[in-house]
């Protein structure tokens, strides 16, 4: 461009030149011609400069595309709403994650009645997480059927179905909010702001976490940083699990919410958890057996198969698996 506009000068001053020479032009002409050159360089320059910022536009809008013309994979077959009473059962569920063909669950079957509570046991990777990733409709089994109120889980609506579970996962995830809007995720916006701040309030006491809060400089209103840097694992936890509980939802899936937690803490938490719990069905998910005793069933899983079933009393007189982790957590609590 500049090796141009350069040029135009040069052939304004020789033709000119002539001009003036043969008697046509005064040299006022050529100064003028100049000037008017030089006018023309900048939208001359923006032209091509344009073009190319289009260009690269197009590229990237085409990357865009890709991404929001992804079909998910999970539909819902029904768009309905549809209320939920919480009987959970799983006939004979084998799944396979499809990325890396890892078999997570192996032939697992359990039945939990509206109301009652499961609590899942296991080594780490032996499958636990994969549970609650089938009964939020994370992914489809591959083998058997996972059935929420004797239905099909592909046929009830997927809505209903997340809306009325309360997950608290194993990775929280917390938004750059303040504290407030972030255990009020998932409620409705227009509920009046007096209310709301009642109801994190009482949530946030349920979860033992009141007092930490209060702690903070602003309290309800303290804003955390990305994905919650600015609190403690212990403390993401509770949060996490204020927000499942604030919805009073038909179904309530804990997935080790209670590691990054003391032992006295953790028998606070499950204490009112107690109290949430009741006509809720829960699932469990843990590695402590101290947060899984007073569940209905407890399943031992090892490997993606259930290898020991019943309740704390009857599997602690079975002496298997679970006797010897119950042996090996006791003796690390009394030391
Ligand atoms: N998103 C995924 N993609 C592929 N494989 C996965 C995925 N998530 C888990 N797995 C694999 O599936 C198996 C079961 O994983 P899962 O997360 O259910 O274990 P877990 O019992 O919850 O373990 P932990 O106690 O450590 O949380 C593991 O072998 C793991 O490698
Ligand atoms: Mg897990």
């Amino acid at each position: 461009m500049l090796l141009l506009v350069g040029l135009s000068t040069l052939l304004v001053v020789y033709i000119g030149g002539q001009e003036v020479i043969s008697g046509r032009a005064t040299a006022g002409n050529i100064a003028e011609f100049i000037i008017y050159v030089n006018m023309l360089t900048w939208p001359m320059a923006s032209l091509g400069w344009v073009t190319s910022i289009i260009q690269r536009a197009a590229a990237s809008q085409e990357r865009i595309n890709e991404f929001l013309h992804l079909e998910p994979e999970i539909t819902s077959a029904v768009l309905t709403e549809k209320e939920l009473k919480g009987k959970i059962e799983f006939r004979n569920v084998s799944f396979d994650y499809p990325d890396s063909g890892i078999k997570a669950l192996n032939n697992v079957s359990f039945t939990v009645d509206p109301g009652k509570s499961i609590a899942i046991l296991g080594r780490t990777g032996s499958g636990k997480s994969t549970i609650a990733n089938l009964l939020l409709r994370m992914y489809d089994s591959t083998e058997g059927h996972v059935l929420i109120d004797d239905t099909h889980i592909e046929l009830l609506p997927l809505y209903s179905v997340r809306q009325q579970t309360g997950y608290v996962p194993q990775d929280v995830f917390l938004f750059s909010d303040t504290i407030q809007n972030n255990i009020l995720f998932g409620i409705h916006k227009e509920i009046p702001e007096a209310e709301r701040r009642t109801m994190a309030m009482s949530a946030a006491k349920e979860a033992v976490i009141y007092d930490n809060i209060m702690d903070f400089p602003k309290n309800f209103d303290t804003m955390i940083g990305e994905r919650g840097i600015t609190l403690s694992g212990g403390q993401k936890q509770r949060l996490s699990i204020a927000r499942a509980i604030i919805k009073r939802p038909k179904i309530l899936i804990f997935d080790d919410c209670l590691s990054a937690v003391d032992t006295n803490t953790e028998r606070q938490i499950l204490n009112n958890l107690t109290e949430i719990m009741k006509g809720r069905t829960s699932v469990i998910i843990s590695h402590r057996v101290s947060s899984v005793r007073d569940a209905d069933e407890i399943i031992f899983l090892d490997n993606g198969k259930i290898v020991e079933r019943g309740n704390h009393d009857s599997l602690i007189e079975a002496k298997g698996e679970y006797f010897e982790l119950f042996e090996k957590q006791m003796l690390e609590e009394v030391q």
